[in-house]
């Protein structure tokens, strides 16, 4: 077999990769190593910044988007019982779409007309310093496909980066002492727009994928095991993390969805490696808080798409050339902004009397200055 570009992974950035190439009239076949079902089973992100959006609509796939998702002008701030709203289209006259990861995945998948190969297994990269193929088995055969490209957009276990030999690759890793349960339930959201709650307890976020679905997790140590949470123990510690009031409204039931993310700040570089590409996960990683993991990888993709399509449509090399550095400077700035949400917002257990006072002061200097509150809104909403 012969295509364009590979794509390794039908997560949300290799599917938005091809269908940016395909729209372009660029052929692509994606590698995964799951069933579609099981991508789509996966409850991750939920929050859309505007360049998402936009992208999607490059994309021809917003229709949905637009009809469903969830405008939201600010999010709640709350430290200790006491709270704050983060007034983004007052500070920066912006928003951000609520919009489930597992949503756009569907958008994508359903407008996918070239090849997607679920259940791909031992998918191997060669010669991508010189004529790239890629490897894989179904069934027990094993297939060929040369291509022009690879892109790695198989998330943070994958082989791609894997493929890169240790040398040519420099990693910066922090790894946290503790993870997110998190619930998916059908009830109405607890508040109108999202609550991003400090507490001696731990960190909580109330979030919400529609008006009848809610998303909610609560910080738990690393090594801790789904199992040992059943559902009452779960609205036992969200409400006990949350002012009286909000915990009081809280409408809870059985959930549908329960699982553990480990945190973990993660940039690889760089991003280009002959004519292999790394994106989304495969190339970062950003602890949650501030909701830049998915839309970081689909600016990586918007980038790489543009790259791919210059130099197979238009013969210059320029786009691949610049991919690295030009993503790897925006990457930078979110993996600042989603460690600095996570210190202020987590309880970090050797952060000591002294750790604690600092953290607060943050947050009072937070909602006293409207220059650090314009600073947050920036960066949440998504830097351009
Ligand atoms: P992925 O979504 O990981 O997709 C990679 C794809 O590659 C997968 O489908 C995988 O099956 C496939 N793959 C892997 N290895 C191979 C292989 N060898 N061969 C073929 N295919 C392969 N972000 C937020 O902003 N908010 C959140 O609440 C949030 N929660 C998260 C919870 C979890 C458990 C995880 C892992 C991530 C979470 N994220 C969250 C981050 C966000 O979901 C990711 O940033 C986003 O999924 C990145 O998309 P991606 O396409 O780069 O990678
Ligand atoms: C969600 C996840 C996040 O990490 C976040 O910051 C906001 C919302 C969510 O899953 O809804």
């Amino acid at each position: 077999m012969r295509t364009q570009v590979v794509i390794i992974g039908a997560g949300p950035a290799g599917l938005m990769l091809a269908r940016l190439l395909e729209v372009a009239g660029i052929d692509a076949i994606i590698l995964e190593r799951k069933s579609a079902e099981y991508v789509l089973g996966r409850i991750r992100a939920g929050v859309l910044e505007q360049g998402t959006i936009d992208l999607m609509d490059r994309a021809q796939t917003g229709p949905r988007m637009h009809a469903e998702g969830l405008i939201h002008h600010g999010i709640e701030l709350a430290f200790d019982g006491d709270s704050h709203r983060i007034d983004f289209e007052a500070l920066v006259g912006r928003h951000v779409m609520v919009y489930g990861q597992t949503e756009v995945t569907r958008d994508l998948m359903a407008v996918r007309r070239g090849t997607t190969i679920y259940e791909a297994e031992q998918v191997e990269l060669h010669d991508f310093d010189g004529k790239p193929w890629v490897t894989y088995a179904r069934h027990g055969v094993t297939h060929r496909i040369d291509c022009e490209f690879i892109a790695g957009c198989d998330g943070y276990h994958g082989v791609a980066r894997q493929s890169v030999p240790a040398t040519a690759l420099t990693t910066f890793e922090r790894v946290y002492p503790f993870g997110w349960l998190g619930v998916l339930v059908d009830q109405p959201p607890v508040a109108e727009e999202l609550i991003y709650a400090h507490h001696q307890r731990g960190f909580a976020l109330c979030s919400q994928r529609s008006p009848a679905r809610s998303r909610y997790y609560v910080q738990v140590p690393a090594d801790e095991q789904v199992g040992a949470w059943s559902d009452d123990r779960f609205w036992d510690e969200l409400r006990a993390r949350l002012d009286p009031a909000t915990a009081e409204t809280l409408q809870t039931g059985p959930s549908i969805e329960k699982s553990i993310a480990p945190l973990r700040s993660f940039v690889a570089e760089p991003l280009r490696f002959g004519r292999l590409f790394l994106a989304g996960d495969a190339a970062h990683i950003v602890p949650p808080t501030g909701a830049k993991g998915l839309n970081l990888a689909m600016s990586d993709v918007a980038v790489l798409a543009d790259a791919f399509i210059e130099y197979l449509a238009e013969q210059s090399c320029a786009g691949i050339d610049a991919y690295s550095s030009a993503v790897l400077s925006k990457i930078w700035k979110a993996e600042r902004f989603s460690w600095w949400m996570t210190s202020l917002l987590h309880t970090f257990p050797d952060a000591g009397a002294f750790g604690r006072r600092i953290q607060r002061a943050e947050f009072d200097y937070l909602t006293g200055s409207r220059f650090a509150q314009q600073s947050l809104a920036e960066n949440y909403v998504g830097l351009s």
